[in-house]
């Protein structure tokens, strides 16, 4: 089922802070969205009184604002809102508008440009230029949660969760959910824990290798209720055959239903080459990033096995942020046919449903080229929703 969201438009900073006032005394509930038109123009205001109403905003709103009314002169002028706009708790990494985690009441610095002023590539974040370039902030907990299949699930399970995003986002959405989290990666574990998390939920972030069954028999036994385990930005890509297909099968044995982020479906042979992934506050700043293919990393189509990287880089210096060796994309009918030689349930997220969908069942008006991009694995035995 779709989620719905509520907007409330205003057209005038009068008409902002008539409603910013309503909310604080608690005479309005908070909506998810507020829309700023017309004169209600955050680039009009300086910086001072920007980041004052920013501030209001961020505790009157419970998913964020759109602002669409804004206009740039200068590139200069562009980065200075943008970074403004960044560090008052709010980011636009998603294509939904300026975002904060939700209902959060922690102001969150997003602004990762001004690193880079101070130090040059070597300044920059690489996992938070990996986050505001790869992350993938339209789809979240709760999405899933809203599904038929997945209406019991209390526990929410992040494999090779490295930034974690997927819990740490869910968390202020579902307070009262656990939270496991599994990655080799310690920075990424310190990183994760150093964030500010509601003080209620119940977490843990493991630094451990997911291919190790013992570590499941913990998440197992840490679960409560139904458990949904979601690897991340094609993640799993990272293992080769045997590997993934031990995973699938461990994993199944102890959670209720196991997702996996899935590319578009498409050739491998397109996939290689170069791939821009700049975003605009970037090349304001000076710099680019992209996806880069390694010098001997063409995809290979009978294997589906590639090796690129991402890299920032200015007109003088390139720096690596992540490599990525050994990615072999695992395409959807793969992952269906190891499904079956598992006896797996296998489910896709429908783009129009908003509903995990049996893979055996019809596919009308879905957009199956563009957004068959989670996948679901299930020992259960369910009903189709269709
Ligand atoms: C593409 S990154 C993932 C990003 C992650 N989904 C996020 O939101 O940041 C892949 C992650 O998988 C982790 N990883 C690779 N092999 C692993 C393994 N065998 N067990 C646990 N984590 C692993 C890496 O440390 C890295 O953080």
């Amino acid at each position: 089922m779709e989620i719905e969201h509520k907007t409330r438009v205003v057209n005038s900073f009068a008409a902002l802070e008539k409603l910013l006032a309503q909310i604080e005394s608690g005479r309005k509930e908070k909506p998810d969205w507020i829309r700023l038109q017309s004169n209600a123009r955050l680039d009009v205001l300086e910086i001072d009184a920007r980041e004052k109403v920013l501030k209001r905003l961020h505790a009157c709103v419970l998913r964020g604002f759109k602002a669409n009314n804004v206009e740039f002169e200068k590139k200069k002028h562009r980065l200075e809102y943008w970074q403004s706009v960044a560090r008052s708790g709010f980011h636009d990494f998603s294509e939904l508008g300026w975002m904060k985690s939700y209902d959060s009441p922690f102001v969150e610095n997003y602004d990762y440009i001004e690193a880079f002023k101070d130090n040059g590539l070597d300044g920059l974040d690489p996992y938070a230029v990996y986050s505001s370039v790869l992350g993938t902030f339209d789809f979240s907990v709760e999405d899933f949660i809203a599904t038929e299949l997945c209406q019991n699930v209390r526990t929410i399970v992040e494999p090779m969760s490295g930034t974690a995003e997927f819990c740490y986002q869910g968390h202020f959405r579902f307070p009262d959910f656990r939270y496991a989290m599994i990655d080799l990666d310690e920075q990424a574990q310190q990183r994760v824990l150093a964030q500010r998390w509601l003080p209620e939920t119940e977490k843990q972030y493991l630094v451990a290798d997911v291919l190790n069954e013992e570590v499941w028999s913990n998440i197992k036994a840490f679960s409560s209720g139904e458990s949904l385990s979601y690897i991340g930005k094609q993640s799993h890509h990272l293992f080769d055959a045997k590997q993934l297909f031990r995973l699938m099968d461990v994993a199944t044995r102890n959670v209720d239903y196991f997702m996996l982020e899935t590319p578009q479906l498409a050739m491998v042979t397109d996939m290689g080459g170069t791939d821009d992934m700049t975003r605009p506050e970037m090349k304001a700043a000076g710099f680019e990033a992209e996806l880069v293919e390694d010098h001997d990393g063409e995809p290979n189509p009978f294997t589906n096995l590639m090796h690129f990287h991402l890299t920032a880089s200015t007109k003088k210096k390139e720096r690596q942020l992540f490599g990525y060796r050994d990615w072999t994309v695992w395409s959807q009918p793969i992952l269906v046919t190891m499904a079956n030689l598992l006896d797996l349930n296998a489910f896709y997220f429908h783009s129009e449903l908003h509903e995990f969908v049996s893979v055996e069942e019809e596919t009308e008006d879905c957009d199956v080229e563009d957004n068959v991009t989670f996948m679901l694995f299930t020992r259960r035995e369910v009903d189709s929703v269709l």
